[in-house]
């Protein structure tokens, strides 16, 4: 995690880098800080905290800098502290250094560079790299990074700056975004180009292991070895995005309000209705090469991994092709058996999730086809797979995703049907999935237009601190999503189960003070969850059912039911996820949580 922002260039270094800086806060938030050089000598600013925190402290000491390298944390060595902060330096401040990623043999290099007179005075892993480039310093830092690299384990974006070279920011990356800005006179550096803004007209990624020397009307590059290359800038693609909050309170209830127009914007002009089948631009993968495609590997985190599971099931029961689902931080350790003939598709809101880039790595080493759903344009993981199918729901601030779930579960419906209908689907079911699935905004709708009811439930269930989220087939992803919703912003202790799994161990936590949200759009497996709700209620635990209009025999076992519009199983858990993202949102605002910036999360995990 942790983002990265840099600046040479003739405008106040400091507010130009900061105001870059507060782009990638939704990589980490617990710390940041700022160093360049100003008359000669290394000056920072670090504080614990949010960057407008250490923005204020840099006002206050009115921090003047000429070149500027700066840093948003999310702790992983050493906990969030103004010492553990970045920018990191060497014994003498000779130079200032900020990094994203993980040493992972930092313990090793601290031992033997205080062997060799080095005195750390944080936890991080970071700080080794300060203390080895200047061991490694003997006039020229270019040549000091270079040899230096190749000593670090694990992986790394790093900048800095040096105060004998105070006209430059040197930069490293090894499996870790960073991009350099080329702007009118003026140079920057990121970890994520959308924080440059329309002050960038061009861009260049570092390739693995490059290193760049960037000034302000120029940069160079070298590969590891420090041979010169020769990169083309990429036209920046400007994003005139609205990014504030508008009328609402957070980003979080704003993002969770522009479901219906994000699921138009996914299906728009994705359905062939003449066909009964989607039309997916970007899907540049042969129809030849579709129609071999055996079996599919999904792999995912967090939120997307819930996603990945609702296309596992589509993809088994609409297309009939075997397909596996796996954590991206479990797979990678895996030896995994990549048979020929699989297409992989690795879901990620970012783009930028280590773990599942890491996976993606693994598998492209081995000679895996790569089918990346993803939000951000020019991602890390939209570049590197061999094929992208963009979301389009718009930036998501919110470090709980929201919009991005029910744009993930809406492309990967219409992958499925493409699938399927390339295979033995009817054209008739494949008109109904689509039907289905253009009613899905305004139906959407319907739900938040019912906020609050959903308020009124957050209210009376909000002080109880155990949850179960319960539910079966299309209902279980959901449920997972649902609990994971209410963990991360009300820091509530919610589980995700399959209901007929409860009575195997987790039935013994029910009491009266731990309530079920039970799902029941999924008609398929209806029945079976009111056996479910029954036992629950046997054991006096509180029951807040979801179920769709219609849905029968439920008045008796429920305390109180949530009625979500009819649609077909498959995209059943849209309208479902939308009325427990409000649920989590309005139990979360009566414990008063940090709903944008829940403690300890960040929006895109970028180390392991
Ligand atoms: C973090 C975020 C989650 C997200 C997960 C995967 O944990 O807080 O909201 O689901 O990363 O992110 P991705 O960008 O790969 O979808």
């Amino acid at each position: 995690m942790c983002g990265i922002f840099g600046y040479v260039g003739p405008r106040d270094a400091v507010k130009v880098t900061i105001n870059g800086l507060k782009k990638l806060e939704y990589r980490g938030y617990d710390s940041s800080g700022i160093a360049g050089i100003k008359d000669g000598k290394i000056v920072h600013c670090k504080e614990v905290g949010k960057i407008a925190v250490m923005e204020s402290k840099a006002n206050e000491l009115n921090l003047k800098l000429d070149v500027a390298i700066s840093q948003t944390r999310w702790a992983t060595h050493g906990k969030p502290s103004r010492v553990n902060a970045h920018p990191h330096f060497d014994n003498d401040h000779t130079l200032a250094l900020v990094h994203n990623g993980i040493i992972e043999n930092h313990s090793a290099l601290r031992k033997a560079l205080e062997e060799k007179g080095s005195v750390f005075v944080s936890d991080t892993d970071t700080e080794v790299v300060a203390h080895l480039i200047s061991s490694n310093y003997d006039g020229d830092i270019l040549k000091a990074v270079q040899q230096s690299l190749p000593v670090l384990k694990g992986n790394y974006a790093i900048a800095l700056v040096h105060k004998n070279h105070p006209h430059q920011i040197v930069v490293a990356a090894h499996e870790m975004p960073l991009a350099i800005g080329v702007g009118k006179d003026e140079t920057f550096v990121s970890s994520d180009t959308n924080s440059f803004g329309s002050q960038v007209q061009e861009v260049v990624f570092l390739g693995e292991g490059e290193i760049a020397v960037i000034k302000k009307d120029q940069f160079s590059l070298y590969d590891s070895s420090m041979a010169p290359i020769s990169k083309k800038t990429k036209v920046m693609a400007q994003q005139m995005e609205d990014i504030s909050k508008g009328e609402y309170e957070h980003y979080t209830l704003k993002e969770i309000f522009e479901q219906p127009q994000s699921l138009r914007s996914a299906l728009l002009s994705r359905c062939l209705d003449e066909y009964g089948t989607a039309i997916l631009e970007g899907l540049n993968f042969e129809v030849t090469e579709l129609l071999s495609v055996e079996r599919i590997l999904i792999l995912a985190c967090g939120t997307s991994l819930h996603a990945g599971y609702v296309a596992s099931y589509m993809l088994e029961d609409m297309a009939r092709i075997p397909t596996q689902i796996e954590i991206s931080s479990e797979f990678r350790y895996k030896n995994p058996v990549i048979p020929p003939r699989t297409l992989v598709i690795a879901i990620s809101q970012s783009g930028e999730t280590a773990d599942t880039l890491a996976a993606v790595r693994e598998i492209k080493a081995k000679g895996g086809r790569i089918l990346a759903i993803c939000n951000v344009m020019g991602s890390s993981l939209a570049r590197e797979a061999d094929s992208c199918l963009y979301l389009r729901a718009g930036a998501e601030i919110g470090v709980c995703s929201t919009k991005a779930f029910t744009s993930q579960v809406t492309v990967l419906t219409l992958f499925t049907l493409l699938m399927a209908r390339m295979r033995h689907m009817s054209k008739g079911q494949g008109s109904e999935i689509l039907q289905a699935l253009k009613k899905l905004p305004d139906q959407v709708q319907t739900v938040l237009d019912r906020h609050d009811e959903i308020q009124a439930l957050a209210k009376k269930y909000s002080h109880h601190d155990n949850f179960f989220f319960l539910g079966r087939h299309f209902m279980y992803p959901a449920a997972l999503e649902g609990a994971l919703k209410l963990k991360e912003i009300s820091y509530i202790n919610a589980n995700g189960y399959p209901a007929g799994e409860m009575k195997h161990g987790p039935i013994a936590l029910i009491n009266a003070d731990c309530p079920s949200i039970t799902l029941l759009a999924n008609k398929a497996t209806y029945e079976k969850m009111l056996s479910n709700l029954q036992e629950v209620k046997s054991r006096n635990g509180p029951i807040l059912a979801i179920a769709s209009e219609g849905a029968h025999g439920l008045e008796k076992l429920a305390d109180d039911i949530f009625y979500v519009p009819e649609t077909i199983d498959e995209t059943a858990v849209i309208p479902t996820s939308v009325a427990l993202q409000l649920f989590a949102y309005y139990v979360a605002k009566e414990r008063g949580a940090d709903i944008d910036q829940p403690r300890n999360l960040a929006k895109s995990v970028t180390v392991e």
